[in-house]
């Protein structure tokens, strides 16, 4: 009898894999206990990336586990088409509408995070068209932004791997400059004057393409699968003042910022952001079941209704759109995120999490480190004084991650960035164990790699 990983080798598609990676490299994840995943041979991990960045309550949460069996008892499916619905998906929307960072109206479910920032770019559209300019179709994105991967969503992603051969990004998808000041700031440039610029250079994008032709700007309050970057100061106010100045509406995707894990319940608050729309995912359900959902604003919905009148329908929605189970089980995770007052957990944790991963900068081969709430990321750099990355080809984040795994903590790799996302339940213990492996874990990817160009140890 085959292995599962080698049964699995031969039969599925994995995500963001190397399709021919080696079956004796699957992990199997039997089972969870709080931040911990176990594996098929009984070894215990701690999960520093909270699965994908989603599994924010840890992953054996018995109020979302009785959420979900009194749900699959009750009403297990159910639309929302043509006037149907049911209490979970009510109680949802009221309850998000009743926690969002600005006032917000309406609430479009989908069944992911893509599926969300699909919908608000359609909802974009539908609305300039309800204002009588449908020539505004462009939407704007920022290089080494992620926002997912339909082809939609791929064509806002600003990486190339999520385009190459598949023919993205679509015509009237633009990207702005990526605002990741450690890289890309001059020398002696200021922080705010590093913003001032991104800003100009949106200013310039929208000037040469016509203001008249873009719908909307859609951004992530932190990156995150872009390298985990952090807005540089100042850099939000300029860049809403732009939208402002030409009417563009400005799209928040808060899928990993949403619910806590920047140390308020919404990015968009930690960074003063006002946006018309909010898509969100993950958080939402704390990865217990698929679930995302846009937020729009009263201006919005006031259109939506109109052009909807107008054109006899709202043509469009998902079979899945408000799940009954998908909404019992998010609904159950936003109560326990109330009851439990998970942004003051954050910010009660913050302060060590920040300042373990601020002693990782001090290694050599660590050239920038950064955080805010619970997520967070250390940047690899060959010479860390004059920012000279290794050569990609070593592939020394994937090792990095290698090793912390020997050190019993899973991370993932994004380049030489290794990105820091653990379920908001952790303690001062368990981010301590998290930072443990890591530095272990560096210590001997430095005695690995002797023959690397260094400067010396900084102590
Ligand atoms: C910021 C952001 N937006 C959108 C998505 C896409 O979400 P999904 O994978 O649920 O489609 C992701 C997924 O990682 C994300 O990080």
């Amino acid at each position: 009898m085959s292995s599962l990983a080698e049964r699995d080798a031969r039969t599925l598609i994995h995500p963001f894999t190397s399709l021919e990676a080696s079956a004796d490299r699957t992990m199997v994840i039997s089972h969870g206990e709080g931040p911990y995943v176990i594996d098929d041979k009984g070894r215990r991990y701690l999960e520093g990336m909270a699965g994908l960045w989603c599994a924010s309550l840890g992953f054996s949460e018995q109020r979302l586990i009785d959420a979900a069996n009194a749900q699959m008892r009750k009403l297990p499916a159910y639309h929302l088409f043509g006037g149907k619905t049911h209490a979970p998906a009510v109680e949802l929307a009221e309850a998000l509408l009743g926690i969002a960072p600005v006032p917000m109206a309406r609430v479009l479910f989908t069944s992911s995070g893509s599926e969300a920032n699909d919908s608000a770019i359609k909802i974009a559209r539908y609305v300039w068209a309800a204002r009588g300019q449908p020539g505004r179709r462009k939407i704007i994105s920022r290089v080494r932004g992620y926002h997912g991967v339909t082809l939609a969503a791929a064509s806002l992603t600003g990486l190339a791997h999520a385009h190459r051969d598949f023919g993205l990004p679509l015509q009237d998808f633009l990207h702005a400059e990526c605002p990741h000041y450690y890289r890309f700031g001059r020398p002696a440039e200021s922080e705010q004057a590093f913003a001032e610029r991104m800003a100009l250079d949106l200013e310039r994008l929208i000037q040469r393409e016509g203001p008249e032709t873009i719908a909307a700007f859609i951004a992530e309050p932190v990156m995150g699968a872009g390298g985990v970057i952090l807005p540089p100061e100042g850099y939000f106010e300029r860049v809403q003042a732009v939208l402002r100045a030409h009417g563009i509406l400005f799209i928040a995707d808060e899928v990993i910022t949403g619910f806590g894990r920047t140390g308020q319940m919404f990015g968009s608050q930690t960074f003063a952001l006002c946006p018309d729309m909010i898509t969100v995912a993950k958080g939402l359900s704390a990865g217990y079941a698929p679930i995302g959902a846009v937020l729009v604003n009263p201006a919005i919905e006031e259109q939506l209704l109109a052009q909807s009148r107008k054109l006899g329908t709202f043509g469009h929605g998902f079979t899945y759109s408000g799940h009954p189970l998908s909404a019992a089980i998010a609904l159950a995770a936003l109560r326990v995120y109330q009851d439990d007052d998970i942004v003051a957990h954050v910010r009660g944790v913050a302060g060590r999490f920040a300042d373990r991963i601020a002693e990782l900068a001090l290694h050599p081969m660590v050239g920038h480190a950064r955080a805010v709430g619970l997520v967070g990321a250390i940047e690899l750099m060959a010479d860390r004084r004059r920012k000279v990355p290794f050569d990609p080809g070593a592939g020394l984040g994937a090792r990095l991650v290698e090793l912390a795994l020997e050190h019993g903590v899973i991370l993932r790799p994004l380049g030489d960035v290794v990105s820091f996302c653990p379920p908001l339940i952790v303690g001062a213990a368990e981010i301590d164990q998290l930072f443990d492996a890591v530095a272990a874990a560096l210590q001997r990817l430095e005695n690995e790699f002797p023959e690397l160009h260094r400067p010396r140890r900084v102590a």
